[in-house]
């Protein structure tokens, strides 16, 4: 399965197997980590499953929707980094993606 790493808010780093299939944002959820809340469910509609994306992994992402793009405007710790996890489909070309949960808002 292949991994993920994610940097939780108070700079803690776990390393996550994560079921390819599965959302970047569902990952992080079903590893118990609660700093994302992922309001909507997974509907881009609340932004806060807000994380900021290595930028070696930025070509491997899909391109981001109008919508996510609307979302992400409303985040205050948004940067070039930015996505929201939901939007973000794991998959084993992403192995060894590194996320950071965004500050919340
Ligand atoms: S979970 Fe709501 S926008 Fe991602």
């Amino acid at each position: 399965m292949p991994k993920l790493i994610v940097e939780t808010r108070e700079g803690e780093e776990r390393e996550i197997e994560g079921e390819a299939g599965l959302s970047v944002m569902e990952v992080i959820r079903d590893a118990g980590i609660d700093e994302v809340l992922a309001l909507c469910g997974g509907c881009c509609s609340c932004a806060t499953c807000h994380v900021h994306v290595d930028p070696a992994f930025a070509n491997a992402l899909p391109k981001m929707s109008p919508d996510e793009d609307d979302l992400l405007d409303s985040a205050s710790d948004r940067d070039a980094t930015s996505r929201l996890s939901c939007q973000l489909p794991f998959t084993d070309a992403l192995d060894g993606l590194r996320v950071r949960i965004a500050a919340e808002d």
